[in-house]
C-alpha cells in the first residue's frame, strides 16, 4: 500500500467570473521511505499540491489516500487530527517562537498533541537533525541553516509518516542548503518519506525522484539517477551529492530534460523500478582532519629529531674538555644548537595547529550532518599535538626539579 495516492486531484479557484486550475486532473502515487522533489515554474500549482498532501486544504475533484484512508473530504476537525499525527511540515519561513530555546520550539506539536516526557522526544529530535548542542540556544542565536534545521526537530518530533517541506533552502545561502538537504537525506535513510517543493535545480536533484508541474499538471516523473545518467550519457550510476562544477552543470539542466521527457505513463511504475540501489550516498572527507594529522606527525618527528641533535652535541663536546668561559664555542656547535633550537620551536607551532585544526574538525563531525570521513585521523592529530606538546614540557620540568634538588643539596 503507498503511502499517497493521487487520483484526478482538481483544485479550482474562483477569481470573479474567471476559474483558475490551480491543479487540473494530476495522479501520483509516493511509496513509503521515497524522497521526492516538486518542481516548476511559480504559478504551477506546487504550493497548492502541497496544501493538499499537507490536509491544509480540500480538493475540488479527485482522491487523496493517504496511509490507506481517503481524506479527501474529510471535516476540518479530522483533518487537523491527521495533520497533528501523520504529518510533519517545513516552510520556507522557519517561524519560530524567538522568546524560547531550540529545545522548547521542538517540543511545541508534542504539547498540543498532550504527550508527556517531551524533553526527552525533543532533544532526541533535535539529535536526529544534529543539533542537540544547540538546545538551549535561543531562534536568534543560531544561523539561519540551524533554525531550518530546528524547523525540522519540530516537524518531526511526532515521528509522522510524512513530511513536507515547502521551498525548504528558500530563504538560505547554498552551504546551508547543502546542509538542510544532508538533514534531509539522513532522516530519509531513517525511513521518513519526504516530499518537497523547491525551484531550485541542484536542490531538487538531493530527492531520488523529481515531479515536474507546468499549469496544474504533472509533465514529467522520473529518477534524479536516471537523469544525471542520461545527462552523462554513462550507466545508470549515482555518483553521489558532490557539489563539483560538474554535478552543478548537470544538475543545471536536469530540468530541460526532465521537461523533455514528458509525462511518465504510469506513476506507479516508476516508483518500483530500482531507485534504492542507485541512491547510496557519498561519505566525504572533513576539511582539517587531514591537515591536523600531519601537523602532529611532523610535530612529533621533530621533537625525536631536536632531541637526537640535542644528545649529539652533548656527547661530541663534552662539557668536561670543552669550556664556553674560556673559548668561543666551535662553529660545530653553534649551527647545531640553532637548528635544535629553531626545530623545537617548529614542533611547538606545529603542535598547536595540529591541535587547534583536529578540534576544530572533531567539532564539525559532531555537530554538522551528513556522512564525513575523518573520525579517526582528528583523534590522532589531537593526541599527536598534546604529545608534542607535553613530552618536552615534561623534560623541561624534570631537568628544572634536577637543577633545584642539586643547588639546594650543594
Ligand atoms: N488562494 C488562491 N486564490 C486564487 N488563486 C490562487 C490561490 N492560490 C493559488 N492560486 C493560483 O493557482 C495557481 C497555482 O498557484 P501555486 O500553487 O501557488 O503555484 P506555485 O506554488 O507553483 O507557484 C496560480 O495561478 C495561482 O495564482
Ligand atoms: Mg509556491
Amino acid at each position: 500500500m503507498p503511502l499517497i495516492e493521487v487520483r484526478g486531484l482538481t483544485k479550482l479557484y474562483r477569481m470573479g467570473n474567471s476559474v483558475v486550475h490551480a491543479l487540473d486532473g494530476v495522479d501520483l502515487t509516493i511509496e513509503r521511505g521515497e524522497f521526492v522533489a516538486i518542481t516548476g515554474p511559480s504559478g504551477s500549482g506546487k504550493s497548492t499540491m502541497m496544501h493538499l498532501l499537507g490536509c491544509l486544504d480540500r480538493p475540488t475533484a479527485g482522491t487523496y489516500i493517504l496511509n490507506g484512508r481517503n481524506v479527501s473530504d474529510l471535516s476540518d476537525r479530522e483533518l487537523a487530527a491527521i495533520r497533528n499525527r501523520q504529518i510533519g511540515f517545513v516552510f520556507q519561513t522557519f517561524n519560530l517562537i524567538d522568546r524560547t530555546t531550540a529545545l522548547e520550539n521542538v517540543a511545541v506539536p508534542l504539547f498540543y498533541a498532550r504527550q508527556s516526557n517531551t524533553r526527552q522526544a525533543a532533544l532526541r529530535a533535535l539529535e536526529r537533525v544534529g543539533l542537540a548542542s544547540r538546545a538551549h540556544h535561543r531562534p536568534s542565536e543560531l544561523s539561519g541553516g540551524e533554525r531550518q534545521r530546528v524547523t525540522i526537530a519540530r516537524a518531526i518530533v511526532n515521528q509522522p509518516a510524512l513530511l513536507l517541506a515547502d521551498e525548504p533552502t528558500g530563504n538560505l545561502d547554498s552551504r546551508s542548503g547543502e546542509q538542510i538537504m544532508e538533514t534531509f537525506r539522513r532522516l530519509n535513510q531513517q525511513g521518513v518519506t519526504i516530499v518537497m517543493v523547491t525551484h531550485e535545480p541542484d536542490i531538487a536533484r538531493h530527492a531520488q525522484r523529481i515531479v515536474q508541474m507546468r499549469d496544474g499538471r504533472i509533465v514529467s516523473d522520473r529518477f534524479t539517477a536516471e537523469i544525471l545518467a542520461e545527462e552523462h550519457d554513462r550507466p545508470r550510476k549515482w555518483t553521489g551529492y558532490s557539489t563539483s562544477p560538474s554535478e552543478a552543470v548537470s544538475a543545471g539542466v536536469i530540468q530541460q530534460s526532465a521537461s523533455e521527457a514528458g509525462l511518465s505513463p504510469d506513476a506507479t511504475e516508476v516508483a518500483s523500478a530500482p531507485a534504492r540501489a542507485v541512491t547510496t550516498p557519498t561519505a566525504r572527507p572533513m576539511p582539517g582532519t587531514t591537515a591536523g594529522l600531519v601537523c602532529g606527525l611532523v610535530a612529533v618527528g621533530l621533537w625525536i629529531g631536536a632531541t637526537a641533535g640535542q644528545i649529539l652535541l652533548a656527547r661530541s663536546h663534552n662539557p668536561a674538555t670543552f669550556d664556553p668561559l674560556k673559548q668561543p664555542p666551535p662553529l660545530p656547535l653553534v649551527i647545531g644548537g640553532l637548528t635544535v633550537c629553531l626545530a623545537t620551536a617548529a614542533a611547538l607551532v606545529l603542535a598547536i595547529l595540529a591541535i587547534v585544526l583536529s578540534t576544530k574538525a572533531r567539532r564539525r563531525l559532531r555537530t554538522e550532518p551528513g556522512l564525513w570521513l575523518g573520525r579517526r585521523r582528528a583523534v590522532a592529530g589531537l593526541a599527536l599535538g598534546w604529545a608534542a606538546i607535553a613530552i618536552p614540557a615534561a623534560q623541561i620540568a624534570i631537568t628544572v626539579l634536577k637543577a633545584l634538588t642539586r643547588s639546594s643539596q650543594g
